[in-house]
This record gives C-alpha cells, structure tokens and sequence, in this order.
C-alpha cells in the first residue's frame, strides 16, 4: 500500500458523490491523502492504522471539494462601474453596448494595458476568488478581440496558476465582440477568429476550449458554427453563450458541436434543453450576471431538471455584466433567484462543474480524485448557501497541500 502522507479528521464530508446519500456525505469522515491525491475516505471510525502520516483537524464543520469556478472572464483592465451608473439611470445593457459601451470600453482598455499591469489587477482579483474556496477556475480571453491581445490575455490567464494553488483552465473567446475597426467587416473578423488567431491559439498551447457569445448584438449561429467548425479542427471542445438576452437557438447548437457546456441560458427553449440531454452538454448558470442586469428572465431550471442536465454555477466574474468575486454569494443567489436546492447548488460549483471543464480527476471526494478540499465552519452543508457576505471557510487544500487563505 502507498504510504499516506496527510489525513483529514473530525469533519463531516460532502462528498458531493453518487452514493444515494444527499450531498454524497459521511458524517464523520476522515480523507488519506498519498501524492496529492485522495487514497481512502469513509467513516472515521473504518479508518485504518495512520502510523507516520501527518494528522490535520478539520474543526468539526464540513469538507467538500475545492470549489470549481468554471465561467470568467477574470483578466481584464479597468472597470465598468460607469455603466453601472448609467443602468441605475434607465439605460439598457444592450443600449450602452450599442452605442460603443460595453465590452468595447473594456477592449479599449484591455488593449492599452501592458502585460505587467493585467496580470497585476487580474491577480489581485484571483486570489479574492481563491479565498472564497476556489481550486479551479476557467478563464476566458475576449476582451482583446485582436491576435496580439488575445495572446496577452490568454499569457497572462496562464501564468496566473503559478503563484495561488489554483488550477487555471483558459478558453479562447475571439468571437465576444464585433470590435470596432472591423464594423461593417463582419465576415473578416470571424475568418480571423477561426482562421489565423484560432491557430496561433492552439499552436502555443494557450487555450484548452473555444467559446462564442452568440446573441443579436454578438455573432450569429452561422457565424459560431463556423468558429467552432475551426475548433473542431485544431482539436479543442467548445463552449457557447447561450441565449442569455434572447432565444438564438443556442442550447441546440451547443449540443450539435458537443459542447462541454451552454452558458447563461435563460431564453433557451425545450428543445435545446433535450438536445443538451442528449449530448451531454452541461448547462452553466450565471445568477449573478442575472442579478446585476436585473434580468426578468430566469433560465428553464425545471427543464433542465425534467430532462437530467448537469447544472453548473459559476461567477462570470466580469466587469459588465456580473463583477463577482464570491463563490459562496453565488450559491446563495443559484438557491434565491433560480430556486436551486443548497444541494444541486453546491453539485453546480463542484461535480458539475468539473465536468462543464471536461475534467474528470476533480468535482467529488473519491478515491483517484485530486485532493482539492474546502473545509467549513458550518453544521450542516446547506448552510454553504444559506449566508450571504458571511464566508465560514476555515482552510483550502490544494493536491493535497494546505494552502494559505485570507479567511
Ligand atoms: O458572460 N455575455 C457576454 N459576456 C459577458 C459579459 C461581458 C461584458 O459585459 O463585459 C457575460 O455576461
Ligand atoms: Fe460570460
């Protein structure tokens, strides 16, 4: 046998598994680690001899797995709150993006910034994220929308990792914006997309998915179907923004390329929700992005639920439309505006959401798994979602090694 190196003690455990039991949990479990990997867990009590490994107290509150953060679009300059103002003031999100607000403001100030400086504000805001449980993050480019600043971006996602204990998985999204100096050129821009920035993407290694923002004041699916056309080509899964403003039949073309995921989601209709069954396609709700722009709109959760797709939670941390820096405030939002249970809330930021990244060695406390864990100080893991602005969390473990966090 491989000699365990830590064991986690005196916790409860959402395993966040398949065992029939809610939240997967054992009440009072106990978690052996070997090579930053999970070895043995289950009752404490069935717990064999630990001779030579290092003990940690988990404080009597809760374990669960390290949270998975799997749609930003953390790496940006600047900020937005200008619109924010301009919102509060009767204007629409969709009037401020065509009038050359929106995400082109923040392309501006993207392009303008020097590398040093997005990786000093995108950092500062990862390692807030971080502290609220987080191990796992996907980050999107699109706020460079031409090849030298989406690779600046894409650099700056990458070389985020090193320094927090946070995996960082990274998705192109050329297609987020028509950008300015292509207006009237639409056709050229989304040939560049899936052509010349798409393989300079993948030769450099700088991307694991592509994602499209198809809407009326983005791209069309033709459009998309041609991006992610070039995806399939080099080689990378995508991803696609889905009918967040309206129905553009996103969900059943997400389906059709096989998307890991359809995002956002709230116009989607049954049909798109059957194909996604279908396919596998993992929906990824976004509630603090429908808080923010005060969307009446609630995506088709009952849907979702009827026909068995994998609902995921994520921040789309961004700074138009969800400015979000709490995993915990987002469970709250999933259970208050679309009426998750605290259980599929929680299934949505870690067994979901790994598999909204196509990540298959993360999500759940089971033996294989990475040991990524978020322990808790609370009773009873509903209460996860329960506070708001309160964060209970006690420690982070990354792969088996404790990390420093700011609770
Ligand atoms: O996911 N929907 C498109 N993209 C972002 C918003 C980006 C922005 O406004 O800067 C989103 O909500
Ligand atoms: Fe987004």
């Amino acid at each position: 046998m491989r000699r365990w190196t830590d064991v986690w003690l005196n916790a409860g455990i959402a395993t966040m598994a398949w065992t029939g039991r809610p939240y997967g949990a054992i009440e009072e479990g106990a978690i052996a680690v070997a090579d930053g990997v999970i070895v043995w867990i289950g009752p404490r009590n069935e717990l064999p001899n630990i001779d030579g490994a290092q003990v940690h107290d988990a404080g009597g509150g809760w374990i669960t797995p390290g949270l998975i953060d799997c749609h930003t679009h953390l790496v940006f300059a600047g900020d937005r709150c200008d619109e924010f103002e301009r919102r509060l003031r009767g204007e629409s999100y969709e009037e401020i993006a065509r009038s050359g607000g929106g995400i082109r403001s923040t392309v501006a100030a993207t392009r303008a910034a020097s590398e040093a400086e997005l990786y000093a504000a995108s950092l500062k805001r990862l390692s807030t994220l971080a502290g609220t449980g987080v191990t796992t993050i996907e980050i999107k480019s699109g706020y460079g929308l031409d090849l030298k600043s989406e690779i600046k971006m894409l650099r700056v996602a990458r070389r985020l990792s090193a320094d927090l204990g946070v995996t960082i998985r990274t998705t192109f999204l050329g297609a987020h914006a028509l950008p300015p100096e292509y207006e009237g050129r639409r056709n050229e821009y989304v040939e560049l997309v899936a052509g010349p920035m798409l393989e300079r993407v993948a030769t450099e290694e700088l991307a694991d998915a592509v994602d499209v923002f198809a809407e009326t004041i983005a791209f069309t699916p033709g459009e998309t179907a041609q991006v992610f056309e070039a995806a399939h080509r080099v080689g990378l899964p995508v991803k696609l923004h889905a009918d967040q403003l309206s129905d553009q039949g996103g969900a059943a073309l997400a389906a059709r390329y096989g998307a890991l995921s359809a995002d956002h989601l709230e116009h989607a209709n049954e049909a798109g929700v059957m194909a996604m069954a279908d396919s596998g396609t993992v929906a990824t709700l976004l509630p603090a992005a429908s808080y923010f722009l005060r969307e009446a709109q609630l995506p088709p959760v009952d849907l979702l639920r009827r026909h068995g797709v994998p609902i995921a939670i994520a921040t789309d941390c961004n700074p138009g439309s969800s400015p979000a820096l709490s995993m915990p405030l987002m469970l709250n939002m999933a259970c208050t505006i679309f009426r998750l249970t605290p259980e599929e809330a929680l299934a949505g930021v870690t067994r979901n959401a790994a598999l909204a990244l196509g990540l298959s060695d993360r999500g759940t406390l089971e033996v294989g798994k990475f040991a990524d864990l978020a322990i808790w100080d609370v009773r009873r893991p509903a209460e996860l979602a329960y506070w708001m602005g309160n964060l209970p969390l006690c420690g982070v473990v990354k792969a088996g090694v404790a990390r420093e966090t700011a609770a």
